[in-house]
């Protein structure tokens, strides 16, 4: 359920540029509990900026990010490395190590997060994980025996085997099939009913689009030029906004 009271990430007039190009102009969003946002925007409109600056894996340059309470600025990098226990990334691309197992990639991503969990109950996370993304038993499997499909799935069970408060999605379904791709968009609206998980995710598929978004935001130009349900924004007449549902 969406509480509109309750925000996690609040970006103001937030600002980021790489020398001469500005890719953030000024851009503010924000994210309710419960809530499935999606970001659209052309290719190098800044969206990917946008999402590891929330995780300051870029540093933006100007303008508040506010993650669950923590302006993230003034976070040293231990309090960070707890914050981002909070919330999952899923890449764009899978970015699974071709070398380990799919096991080996969950308990290899989990070490990052909390060393402490280890042996049986770890591999029952993981095994929990892949249950809910439909991959029981490819634990043993290694990365080039899966589909591009499965490989989605599985980064998306390393992604919630902590149970994120927050998920932040990179084009979860780029390359797949319309099918395949339908069934991973009906996945993440299941983990946000099953787990109240609340998502930023990051999308030019406009079936993925529809099928998740609570809300939705178009980055254009550097700002957030437009906001509101899918419907409202497929029916926006501005010519920037509409080519998205052309
Ligand atoms: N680390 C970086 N250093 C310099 N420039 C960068 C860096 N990361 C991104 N950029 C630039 O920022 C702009 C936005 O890139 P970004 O990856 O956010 O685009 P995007 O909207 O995610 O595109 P796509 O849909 O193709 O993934 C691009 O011009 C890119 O070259
Ligand atoms: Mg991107």
């Amino acid at each position: 359920m969406i509480n509109n009271s309750e925000i996690l990430v609040k970006m103001s007039n937030v600002h980021k540029s790489f020398g001469s190009n500005q890719v953030l102009q000024e851009v503010s969003l924000e994210l309710c509990r419960g809530e499935n946002l999606v970001v659209i925007g052309k290719s190098g409109s800044g969206k990917s900026v946008l999402i590891k600056c929330l995780v300051r894996l870029i540093n933006h340059d100007s303008g508040s990010i506010e993650v669950l309470n923590h302006n993230i600025q003034a976070l040293t990098e231990k309090q960070l490395d707890a914050l981002r226990t909070k919330i999952g990334f899923l890449f764009q691309g899978s970015a699974l190590y071709d070398s380990m197992t799919v096991e080996e990639n969950m308990g290899f991503a989990m070490q990052r997060l909390n060393k402490k969990i280890q042996g049986a109950e770890l591999n029952k996370l993981i095994e929990e994980a892949l249950d809910n993304v439909g991959l029981k038993y490819t634990g043993k499997l290694m990365p080039s025996e899966l589909s591009g499909g499965m490989k989605k799935r599985v980064a998306l069970a390393r992604t919630i085997i902590m149970k994120p408060e927050i998920i932040l999605y990179d084009e979860p379904t780029t390359g797949l099939d319309p099918v395949t791709s339908r069934e991973i968009s009906r996945l993440i609206v299941d983990l946000q009913g099953r787990y109240q998980m609340s998502a930023i995710i990051i999308t030019h598929d406009m079936s993925c689009a529809k099928i998740t978004a609570n809300r939705m935001m178009a980055l254009i130009n550097g700002i957030n030029y437009a906001t509101g349900s899918y419907d409202s924004l497929s029916k926006n007449p501005d010519l920037l906004v509409h080519s998205f549902f052309e």
